[in-house]
């Protein structure tokens, strides 16, 4: 299979987004291969929480153990594969098979399977759900289905986004989410939201406080790899993304022991080319993801985060909070769902990239390029 670009200032080729073929190797090779944000810890509080997600095609259960800690386990019984959790999310004190009884713990190992005991029939060590990758970086959840251990998530956010650590992600709560089902390669996605060509003609609510002069050139728009991060400018003044740069909620972190929160803050991490995107201000955040579903099928996740004690009605509002980004998201949607209908032309070929304003896109094409062209999954290793 070949994946073809005319030059190396386009996006990809037609079939790239319109081919099962290209999908399916996207699966394995670029959605298996990268971390991505599944869950807060403070969505699953107590021992036994557990809640249930789908990506790259995979069920995935993440858990709550007893001492505190959090699991992450393919969604499929040991025994004849019968998907063990049915529920979105909900609490246990054990996982148990409904189609045979057998029964995992809330660490995934086996620990009864009626008539076949342990060490005479079978050894329960051998047969504990498959594990996924898991890492918990200030209260964010990270997977990666890769059979391949991956260096560290949280590492990488350190390194690109030390300023995270301001807003003290692990004392935050999900104050809002919204899920977007698409019609569309879920590339689209990604190409709309790493580039702001398109910002000043579609985005007014958006434009209202950030820098749109400072974003050019900034965290969404200069060359990109597999992670990055930075500040994410605001005009002059403004102390949040909002319609009138004024804070929607209590701050957040260190910011709630300073006498006034600093105007213009904001900072941001981002996976890709599957994207994670997160935002922090003073006063509130938000993680964005990319989830593919098929080849012409993508969910955008939007959750919105506050102070993990501020109180509706009292810090925030709901309708102020989100804003901003319900707006932008239909925009953005919108301009995602009109691409992915003009792309299935057969005249459609791939237009120049705006060096200026569109270089992150051609960094990402890059990249993909480089993890579909590895020779098998876990083989690539993004170059510094
Ligand atoms: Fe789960 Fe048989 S398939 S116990
Ligand atoms: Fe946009």
């Amino acid at each position: 299979m070949t994946i073809s670009l005319h030059g190396s200032f386009t996006s990809l080729s037609r079939d790239a987004y319109l081919s099962e073929t290209v999908f399916e190797r996207e699966t394995e090779m670029v959605m298996g291969e990268q971390w991505h944000y599944i869950a807060h810890t403070s969505d699953i509080p107590n021992p036994g929480d557990f809640l249930v997600e789908t990506y790259a095609g995979e069920s995935v259960i993440v858990a709550r153990d007893r001492d505190g800690g959090v699991g992450a386990f393919f969604n499929t019984c040991r025994h004849r594969g019968f998907a063990l959790c049915q529920s979105r999310a909900g609490n246990v004190r054990k996982f148990t098979c409904p189609y045979h009884q057998w029964t995992y713990g809330l660490d995934g190992r086996l620990i009864a399977a009626p008539d076949m005991p342990n060490g005479s029939v079978i050894n329960y060590d051998d047969w504990g759900l498959h594990r996924v990758q898991v890492e918990v970086w200030e209260g964010m959840i990270f997977i990666c289905l890769s059979k391949a251990p991956k260096p560290s998530i949280g590492e990488a956010i350190e390194t690109y986004a030390p300023q995270l650590r301001m807003a003290e992600p692990s004392k935050w709560k999900k104050a809002a989410e919204k899920r977007y089902p698409i019609a569309a390669n879920w590339k689209v996605l990604l190409e709309n939201f790493l580039e702001c060509y398109h910002c000043k003609a579609t985005h007014p609510e958006l434009c209202a406080a950030m820098d749109l002069d400072g974003m050019y050139g900034d965290i969404l728009e200069r060359p990109i790899g597999q992670y990055s991060g930075g500040m994410v400018p605001l005009k002059p003044g403004m102390m949040t993304q909002s319609m009138d740069g004024k804070l929607v909620s209590k701050p957040l972190g260190q910011f709630a022991n300073m006498g006034a929160p600093p105007a213009n803050w904001g900072a941001g991490f981002q996976i890709t080319p599957v994207l994670t995107r997160i935002i922090a201000h003073v006063d509130h955040a938000l993680i964005f993801s990319i989830r593919p579903i098929d080849v012409g099928d993508v969910e955008w996740v939007a959750r919105w985060f506050v102070h993990a004690d501020a109180v509706e009605g009292v810090d925030y509002n709901l309708d102020r909070l989100m804003e901003v980004w319900l707006a932008t998201n239909d925009q953005d949607l919108s301009l995602c769902v009109g691409t992915f209908q003009g792309m299935h032309s057969r005249r459609y070929v791939p237009g120049p990239l705006s060096a200026l304003r569109e270089p992150a896109i051609n960094s990402a094409v890059q990249l993909y390029r480089s993890m579909m062209a590895a020779p098998e999954p876990g083989a690539f290793i993004e170059q510094a």
